[in-house]
């Protein structure tokens, strides 16, 4: 499964790319206002970093000014994949879109019956938010199921990020459903790594290294 990370935060960005995991980068409007930067320098400053995909939305409410917005969009890096919202005009700005190659992850998806909508409207990606569902007390992760299911019926190319991880266990269920890729917050990284008996254990090691005698 590939791994991206879901932030705008470059200092993040850096320190999950050292560690030589990510496989790509999802953005938002609200990750890209945490920032208080101008979207586009940030974008830019991203991609110059990842050389993976970098998910960047548009803030358009018809095709035709999603498809205008998209092109100015991808003009900034080859890696750059446009996020368009699953509502009607959105899926009419894939289409578009995808005649012209410029690549799309059809965001905002809540629902089995919006991903298989996707998919046929030519989505390169789609991201189901598993953590507002959860939030409203649906499980999240059941629509990851059908969507797979679905996609693998019919062999949709669509690639599958499970996005609104909130937690390592969104993602270890990904991994078991046989998600294409989980978009992962930089903390929810950190609490992949971690496992306090990996710590206690290297303690232990390090302490009863000191009582080996020397030559
Ligand atoms: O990139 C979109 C997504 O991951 C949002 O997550 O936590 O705001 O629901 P969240």
């Amino acid at each position: 499964m590939k791994i991206f990370i879901d932030t705008a935060n470059i200092e993040e960005i850096k320190q999950a790319q050292q560690l030589g995991l990510i496989d790509g980068v999802t953005t938002n409007p609200t990750l890209i206002a945490k920032e208080k930067r101008p979207a586009y320098e940030i974008l830019e400053q991203i991609c110059k970093i990842v050389s993976g995909p970098v998910s960047a939305e548009v803030i358009s409410q018809t095709s035709l000014e999603m498809v205008k917005e998209a092109r100015e969009l991808a003009k900034i890096a080859n890696n750059i994949v446009i996020k368009i919202p699953l509502i009607k005009e959105g899926l009419k700005a894939v289409q578009l879109l995808s005649k012209e190659n410029i690549k799309t992850n059809v965001t905002l998806c809540f629902s089995p019956s919006q991903a298989l909508l996707a998919a046929k409207a030519g989505a390169t990606y789609v991201s189901p938010f598993i953590g507002r569902l959860d939030d409203i007390s649906q499980e999240g992760m059941q629509i990851i199921k059908d969507i797979k299911k679905i996609y693998s019926n019919y062999q949709f190319k669509t690639e599958i990020i499970v996005a609104s991880v909130r937690n390592p266990m969104h993602v270890v269920e990904a991994a078991l459903i046989g998600a294409d890729i989980a978009t992962v917050p930089f903390s929810v990284i950190e609490q992949l790594i971690k496992h306090p008996l990996t710590d206690i254990g290297i303690q232990r090691f390090l302490e009863d290294y000191k009582k080996i005698p020397s030559q």
